[in-house]
C-alpha cells in the first residue's frame, strides 16, 4: 500500500467495509457502493444478511463479513463485531456507512474502532446531532439556516397546540437515529392528513411515547433539493453537488425515485456555507425545500453519510461521494472535476409503483445519462435477482386475491 498524499487514482490494495445497522431491505445505495468502487478494482466487503441476494449476488462483492449491526446491541458489542473485521482482514481498510446508526457509531467510538478501519475524524456528537431530527433546528439555527416549525414532545396538549397552529397536514417523523429501526409507532416518515390520523398520534403520545411533528412545506410549486458532498477538512467549505428530487415513493414523504442533478449555486452555497461553520467532516447528504414563489428555503434533514441516491452526484473527474471518501482515506490526491448536470438516478421498483409520475422522460426530455438502480449491463444478477422477488410477490397476491375470491 501507498499513502503518499499526492498519489492520483485509487488505492485498489485498501479495501473498503460497507457497515450498516438493521435490517436493510432493497437497498440500491448499497448495490451502488460496492458497484462504484468494484469498478475501479476496489475489493469491496459487505455486512450484510445472506437473504439479500439483490446485492449479494453482484459481481462486485468480495464478501459478506457479517450481518449488519444489531441497532440494540450494546455500542461495545458492534464496535468487537467491526474489530474482528480489522483482525480478520489484517490491513487497513476503508469504512462506509451506509445508514445514519452506523455513522453514529463510527464517530462515537471512533477511539475505540481499530485503527486499520479508516473513518473520518468528525467531532464524535456531530453525526447523532445531525441525525436526529430535533437537535438538527439547533444545529440549523446556530448557523442560520431556516428548519420548519416543530414539536417534540408527550403532551396531547402541545402537540393539538402546534396544529392548531400550523395547521393540517403535518409530518410525524420518528426524530432519533436508532429509534426509527425499534419505533413502532413513527417508523418512517408520514403525513398526517386528517383529524382521526392526529388522534391515533395523540393515543401514541399519551402512552409515554416522544412523537416528532412538523409543518408541512409542500405546498404548490415548491421544490425538493438534495445537496450531497464530502467534506475533507473541518472549517473549510466543501464542494457541494446538487440536484432535485422529482419523484418520491411514497409520494409526499418517501425516498426519491427519480432524481435530476441539476446546478442550484444558491443552496450549494448555503450547505458550504453550513459544514464550514459547523466544522463536519465526512460524506454528507442533506435536504432541502425551496419555495421559488417567495425565495424561502429550509433544511430539513442532514444525513451524516452517502445517500442511497449518491451515484447521481458525479463530476467530470469519474468521481462521486463513495469514492471521494476512499481517495481521502487512503491519502489519494481529489482530482474533483466538475458536476455532471443532466443526469437521472432512477428506482426502477419504486419508479413502477409511481406510474406516470415515476417515469423519468417526464421530467427531462434528453438525460446526460440514466443510473438505473438495479439494472447496470455490466452486472446484472442484481436486476435479475430483484426483479425474481418482484414477481413473486406479485404472483402471492394474485394467488391470495384468487384465493379470496374462490
Ligand atoms: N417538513 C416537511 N415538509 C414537506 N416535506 C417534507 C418535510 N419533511 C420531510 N418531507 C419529505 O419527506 C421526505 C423524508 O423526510 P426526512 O428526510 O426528514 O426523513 P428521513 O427518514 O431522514 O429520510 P432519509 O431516509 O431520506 O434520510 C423528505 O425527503 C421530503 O420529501
Ligand atoms: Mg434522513
Amino acid at each position: 500500500m501507498s499513502l503518499a498524499p499526492s498519489a492520483t487514482g485509487p488505492d485498489v490494495d485498501v479495501p473498503a467495509l460497507l457497515v450498516r445497522t438493521g435490517r436493510p431491505a432493497w437497498d440500491y445505495g448499497a448495490l451502488a457502493t460496492v458497484r462504484t468502487l468494484g469498478r475501479w478494482g476496489i475489493p469491496v466487503l459487505v455486512m450484510a444478511e445472506p437473504s439479500e441476494r439483490e446485492l449479494l449476488r453482484s459481481k462486485y462483492i468480495a464478501g459478506r463479513v457479517a450481518v449488519p449491526l444489531s441497532p440494540e446491541a450494546p455500542p461495545e458489542r458492534s464496535v468487537g463485531v467491526l474489530n474482528a473485521v480489522a483482525e480478520t482482514f489484517g490491513g487497513p481498510c476503508v469504512v462506509i456507512a451506509g445508514d445514519d446508526e452506523s455513522a453514529v457509531l463510527l464517530a462515537e467510538h471512533r477511539t475505540d474502532i481499530d485503527p486499520r478501519l479508516l473513518t473520518f475524524d468528525v467531532a464524535a456528537d456531530l453525526p447523532r446531532r445531525l441525525s436526529d431530527k430535533a437537535s438538527l433546528a439547533g444545529v440549523a439555527s446556530a448557523v442560520g439556516v431556516e428548519y420548519p416549525r416543530h414539536i417534540v414532545s408527550t403532551s396531547t396538549q402541545d402537540i393539538r397546540r402546534f396544529v392548531d397552529d400550523v395547521g393540517l397536514p403535518v409530518i410525524a417523523k420518528s426524530p432519533e437515529p436508532y429509534a426509527r429501526l425499534a419505533d413502532s409507532a413513527v417508523p418512517f416518515t408520514r403525513l398526517i392528513r386528517t383529524g382521526a390520523e392526529l388522534a391515533g398520534i395523540e393515543r401514541v403520545a399519551a402512552h409515554g411515547h416522544r412523537v416528532f411533528l412538523q409543518e408541512f412545506l409542500a405546498r404548490d410549486g415548491v421544490q425538493f433539493w438534495y445537496t450531497a458532498g464530502v467534506a475533507t477538512r473541518a472549517g473549510e467549505e466543501p464542494v457541494v453537488w446538487t440536484g432535485r428530487k422529482v419523484a418520491a415513493h411514497p409520494a409526499e414523504t418517501g425516498v426519491g425515485v427519480v432524481n435530476v442533478a441539476l446546478p442550484q449555486k444558491q443552496i450549494a452555497a448555503r450547505m458550504a456555507n453550513a459544514c464550514a461553520q459547523i466544522g463536519y467532516v465526512g460524506p454528507f447528504d442533506a435536504d432541502w425545500v425551496l419555495d421559488p414563489s417567495n425565495g424561502a428555503l429550509h433544511l430539513i434533514d442532514f444525513n451524516p453519510r452517502r445517500g442511497a441516491q449518491f451515484r447521481l452526484f458525479t463530476t467530470t473527474s469519474g468521481l462521486d461521494g463513495v469514492r471521494a471518501c476512499h481517495l481521502h482515506l487512503t491519502g489519494r490526491h481529489i482530482d474533483w472535476g466538475e458536476q455532471v448536470f443532466g443526469r437521472v438516478q432512477l428506482v426502477e421498483n419504486l419508479s413502477l409503483a409511481q406510474g406516470g409520475r415515476g417515469r423519468p422522460r417526464r421530467y427531462l426530455r434528453d438525460p446526460v445519462a440514466v443510473e438505473r438502480s438495479w439494472w447496470a449491463a455490466d452486472d446484472i444478477s442484481p436486476a435479475l435477482a430483484m426483479a425474481g422477488q418482484m414477481l413473486g410477490s406479485a404472483g402471492r397476491k394474485i394467488l391470495g386475491t384468487a384465493k379470496g375470491r374462490g
